[in-house]
């Protein structure tokens, strides 16, 4: 069935009708790799690849995009078999069916990533992007300058030796102290054993950065959607634009 493009964009909930007018006008859509201009222009959504800014629109379901600083106590998987609280129970109004990007430790806070989009999801957690995530860390032990130097160029744990990191020391105290560590690997609970491995317990842990995307804005507990342009940026991340 045909319809006008700006019906198609709208329903896709990329854009109002009237916004997705000037998305067309600014040259913006394409369809079947073609650049349409013009508003008349009628196409089926059912076998036609129109894409805005060059991503594509899912025409059985819109794909949808949040940010969730999730709290401590809630599992990182879209269904837990045991009846354990999960990040989707702190999204109830999304209707798709959305996954974690990804995953943080039940104790673990901070930045968490939702989508339906499974390619982005891919590409975003292959080795191969080396995507950036950082995480504040609150540590007891002999916090030294050569255990933080060690962090850095790279600890051997069981699964092999860790890839440089960033790490820079925020606060030192006397029984605890704080420390961000910005890794690029995606190892099952990583930064606590990176720590253990140079003598020390986190205490707490919070990702405060995904792929350079971080935390303002976003309460404990609370989520937001996603802009188009943090999204295309998650895309050139992921090598997909
Ligand atoms: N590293 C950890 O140890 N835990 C997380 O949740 C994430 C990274």
């Amino acid at each position: 069935m045909e319809e006008r493009l700006q019906k198609i964009i709208s329903r896709a909930g990329i854009a109002s009708r009237r916004a997705a007018e000037k998305l067309i006008l600014d040259g913006r859509v394409f369809v079947d790799g073609q650049v349409v201009r013009e508003l008349g222009r009628k196409c089926d959504a059912a076998r036609a690849v129109i894409s805005v800014d060059g991503i594509p629109i899912c025409r059985a379901e819109r794909r949808v995009y949040f940010l969730l600083n999730k709290p401590k106590g809630f599992f990182s998987t879209a269904r837990d078999e045991r009846g354990r609280r999960t990040v989707l129970e702190l999204l109830p109004e999304v209707k798709e069916r959305v996954y974690p990007v990804g995953r943080l430790d039940a104790n673990t806070e901070g930045l968490l990533l939702i989508t339906n989009d499974g390619a982005l999801m891919n590409g975003l957690l292959h080795p191969r992007y080396e995507v950036e995530k950082t995480y504040v860390a609150k540590v007891t032990g002999n916090l030294t300058e050569a255990s933080l130097k060690l962090l850095g160029q790279g600890v051997l744990l069981e699964d092999g030796l860790t890839a440089p990191a960033r790490v820079r020391l925020l606060e030192q105290g006397t029984e605890v102290s704080r420390v961000e560590i910005t890794i690029h690997e995606g190892r099952n609970r990583q930064v606590r054993r990176m720590f253990s491995a140079v003598g020390c317990d986190v205490k707490a842990l919070k990702r405060v950065a995904f792929a350079g995307l971080g935390l303002e804005g976003v309460k404990r507990g609370e989520y937001r959607e996603l802009s188009r342009e943090e999204v295309a940026m998650l895309y050139e991340i992921a090598g997909m634009d």
